[in-house]
């Protein structure tokens, strides 16, 4: 039992008997509407039941340790509640620092310190949002234990705002609000203009989501992500004076196609004919989630890895052979990458009878070809933010 095993290390680690709380956040895989959030368009998440679980208690001084089981060799790191700028050493600890922080330079009243111990069964870097789920975790606890108050949303803000400003990665909003608003069983539809969403209801039958990972590594903040978000916009933009619009959520494929001759730089045009036409897909997709019309569904899907990979070029060879072996498997529903690309993932909706013998072929081939092996993960679809029980709680 994960929550047992976090408790009985934060008690070896910290040698503490104090009050303490367990908590958890999931990652998200977004299944169609890449690369459209930070524009505000449409997106399609979901939480799955992979994430990150926190062990926390409040402190009788203003001392800050932590300790995560994915770093065990930095060991326990220590700060204060009145040093908590930015440190390249620090390393994964910057997170709690970044909320802690945060919140403090927003009014919460935050007087003493904290234990912090962390365990994550997502992958760093794969693109499906670990760093969402640790701000996210943290935020939800101290929310909780300090009862701050704090709404689901302003936390997704809050979040946000620490990963762009704290961390420095430009993300969009999908992420954070994905991990926080996930619901066991349903997709997100977002409406990244407004921030608001609807569920929708995922009967997947008897197909599952498969996860496929790349194991390339890449790191987010060094990646062509905040290229591509100017690139884009520049093109956007161009679109949106032509046509009179306000926000780039208002922006018809036709308004594309009329109007696109007008963006002389052709990488701009690519990029924001992705935008448009994914952010359109995207809520067509949500239409077929609706209506349970997972074929039509998938082959939205695949449509979308072929917009990203031509048009907004933010995949790789890696992920392009991945989802070529899924689209080519007739139990295979739809495959596209998922997260911000250059490497991370791929989505995909398997008939569940075949994630054996699919799991086989694509190890061996994918193996043949890069000489390294991809990690496979079925998912289900979780819950967002939430309080575990305490069973071993000692007080
Ligand atoms: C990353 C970012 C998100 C989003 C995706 C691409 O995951 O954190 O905000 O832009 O890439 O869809």
């Amino acid at each position: 039992m994960i929550i047992d095993e976090l408790i009985s290390k934060f008690d070896s680690v910290f040698d503490e008997k104090y009050k303490k709380k367990t908590f958890f956040a999931p990652g998200r895989v977004n299944l169609i509407g890449g690369h459209v959030d930070y524009h505000g368009g449409f997106v399609l998440p979901c939480a799955i039941n992979f994430g990150t679980y926190m062990a926390v208690s409040i402190r009788k001084d203003n001392k800050i340790f932590g300790y995560s089981n994915n770093f065990e060799e930095k060991g326990v790191i220590e700060s204060n509640i009145n040093e908590l700028d930015y440190l390249e050493t620090d390393d994964w600890f910057n997170y709690p620092k970044g909320i802690i922080k945060t919140l403090i330079e927003k009014g919460y009243k935050i007087s003493s310190g904290f234990n912090m111990l962390f365990f994550g069964n997502i992958p760093n870097g794969a693109g499906l949002s670990s760093s969402a789920s640790l701000e996210l975790v943290i935020l939800y606890a101290l929310n909780n234990i300090l009862d701050l108050k704090i709404t689901t949303l302003e936390m997704v803000l809050i979040a946000k705002e620490v990963e762009n400003k704290y961390i420095g990665v430009n993300c969009g909003i999908m992420d954070q609000y994905a991990v926080a608003f996930g619901k066991k069983n349903n997709a997100i539809l977002l409406d990244c203009e407004l921030n608001k969403h609807e569920y929708v209801k995922m009967d997947l039958k008897d197909n599952k989501i498969m996860i496929i990972n790349t194991n390339k590594q890449r790191k987010l903040s060094d990646s062509k992500y905040n290229e591509r978000r100017a690139e884009s916009y520049s093109g956007l933009k161009i679109l949106l004076e032509n046509t009179n619009k306000k926000s780039i959520s208002e922006l018809k494929i036709e308004d594309f196609e009329k109007y696109n001759n007008e963006i002389s730089n052709e990488t701009e045009r690519k990029r924001a004919k992705h935008v448009i036409y994914e952010n359109n897909r995207t809520i067509s997709a949500g239409k077929l989630l609706k209506e349970n019309d997972l074929l039509n569904f998938g082959k939205l899907i695949n449509e979308s890895h072929k917009s990203l990979k031509n048009d907004y070029e933010v995949s790789c060879d890696e992920l392009d052979y991945l989802v070529e072996l899924m689209i080519n498997d007739e139990s295979v529903l739809g495959s596209r990458m998922t997260g911000a690309g250059f490497g991370g993932c791929t989505v995909n909706i398997v008939n569940e009878n075949e994630i054996g013998r699919i799991t086989e072929e694509v190890n061996k081939k994918y193996f043949e070809k890069f000489g390294f092996y991809p990690s496979i993960y079925v998912a289900d679809v979780g819950d967002g933010c939430k309080e575990m029980r305490l069973e071993s709680e000692s007080n």
